[in-house]
């Protein structure tokens, strides 16, 4: 009998260029079989799965909201330098600094994950140089004749993501969040 296979998790992913998730939007991507969102909020990014801790609702759909205070009635005030993401389905708020809930402060967190703005230099000069004839390399498009093993390469490739060394990029990691 063999040992069951644990599918590798963890590491980091070129999600998008920082001018496709401009300020006040976000980015819902699958990375490592799990669904994250991605959030750039006054121009910082925050990433979180897009699962609520409460009931499972689609976190990542829900509203930004800055905090709002009052000490009695006629007193509203908005405080945008403290932002909550808010859950559609119940309602639930979370820190988007530290995923805290403040409905059961207690037990309840969002789970978040690193995310860091890269130069496309970095993120070229950590890509794995790609063997001649792996998938998305011209010998392994332009029908190239069997291998040794006698596998033809095919026409499509898993997509790619193109990087262009001037621009900056959003890095997500998937491995143990940070403890704040
Ligand atoms: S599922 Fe998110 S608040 Fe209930």
């Amino acid at each position: 009998m063999t040992a069951p296979t644990e599918r590798p998790r963890g590491g980091k992913h070129v999600v998008a260029r920082t001018d496709e998730i401009p300020p006040g939007s976000r980015r819902i991507v699958e990375l490592d079989g799990r669904q994250i969102g991605i959030f750039n909020i006054d121009g910082e990014y925050v990433a979180f799965l897009h699962r609520c801790p409460h009931m499972s609702g689609p976190l990542c759909e829900g509203a930004v909201i800055g905090l709002v205070e009052s000490s009695g009635p006629g007193d509203v005030r908005l405080d945008e330098s403290r932002k909550f993401l808010t859950c559609p389905l119940h309602g639930w708020e979370f820190d988007v600094h530290t995923g805290q809930s403040y409905f059961d402060p207690k037990r309840v967190k969002a789970k978040r994950f690193p995310v860091e703005v890269r130069s496309g230099a970095d993120v070229a000069a950590d890509a794995p140089a790609a063997a001649p004839g792996a998938p998305g390399t011209p010998e392994a498009d332009t029908g190239a004749a069997p291998e040794a093993d006698g596998r033809v390469p095919g026409p499509y490739t898993a997509e790619t993501f193109e990087v262009v060394v001037e621009q900056d990029y959003v890095v997500v990691s998937t491995g143990r969040p940070r403890r704040k």
